[in-house]
């Protein structure tokens, strides 16, 4: 069975055991102050979500900041990075002051119409960083297809240019968004007929195998995402793609 032991405690995700490696990975270099970017893509229903709740979980010692696109607010400038920063707000003083401003400004916490992306992606660059060395931290950004496009834009800006930082970003998305191209990615297969047999047997819903979404399907893609027991079972599993880390080229194995 395609089961992966999350942790003790924890519950249990089908399958995915090369991406859920690869989050570890990911993590181990946030801790390691290398900071590090992954793109997960895949259709609806691939098992994105549960794969961020994988990540946060696994996160431990490392601080996860959420945020997700809402299809609704796409035509909110910042709506997204609002929601992302909005634990971090108290250290925006601790900013250089144009930077500060800039962010207030976006944030509609001052008064202003001029938006300054630049000086804002500076700012939350800022922000992002000075909350790591505290802590490292995780942005964990799912639905990316429906994140406004300020916040996409900065949140790019942002993920290109850490480096040597405690500071990790994980993205989400059903498409690529071209904000995020040229970051690495990691486009998800379906899961294989074990693995969705696995999660059958323990009587869940299942993601979409390896045609992708059903059509018609009406899953609530915020429930639960994990299967709970059968911790420490090995077996086969539907994990198909690697990505490479900072610097390479995008890992994108599509199958
Ligand atoms: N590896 C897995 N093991 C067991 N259940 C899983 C696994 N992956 C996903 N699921 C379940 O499949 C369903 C769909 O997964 P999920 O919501 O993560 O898909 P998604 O890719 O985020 O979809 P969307 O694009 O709609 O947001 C959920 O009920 C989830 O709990
Ligand atoms: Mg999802």
């Amino acid at each position: 069975m395609g089961a992966l032991d999350a942790g003790p405690g924890r519950t249990v995700l089908i399958g995915r055991r090369d991406e859920c490696r690869l989050l570890r990975e990911l993590l181990d270099a946030v801790r390691a102050d290398d900071s590090r970017s992954l793109n997960l893509l895949g259709e609806r229903g691939m098992g994105k979500t549960a794969l961020l709740e994988y990540a946060a979980g696994a996160a431990r010692d490392v601080r996860v900041e959420r945020t997700s696109g809402v299809e609704s607010e796409m035509g909110l400038a910042f709506a997204t990075l609002h929601q992302l920063c909005a634990q971090m707000l108290d250290r925006v003083e601790r900013l250089p002051e144009p930077q500060g401003r800039a962010l207030a400004t976006a944030f509609g916490l001052i008064s202003g119409s001029a938006r300054d992306h630049f000086l804002v992606g500076l700012a939350v660059l800022g922000l992002l960083a000075e909350t790591a060395a505290d802590r490292p931290l995780l942005c964990v950004i799912d639905d990316v297809q429906w994140i406004d496009e300020a916040s996409a834009h900065t949140l790019a800006f942002v993920a290109r240019r850490v480096s040597a930082e405690p500071l990790g970003f994980l993205f989400a998305a059903r498409q690529l968004r071209a904000e995020l191209h040229g970051l690495p990615t990691l486009r998800l297969g379906g899961l294989d007929d074990h693995a969705r047999a696995s999660a059958a047997a323990v009587g869940r819903r299942q993601p979409a195998g390896r045609g992708g979404a059903r059509s018609g399907d009406r899953r609530d893609a915020r429930e639960p995402l994990v299967v709970a027991g059968s911790a420490g079972r090995r077996g086969h599993d539907g994990a198909r793609g690697t990505a490479r880390g900072r610097g390479g080229a995008p890992a994108d194995r599509s199958h």
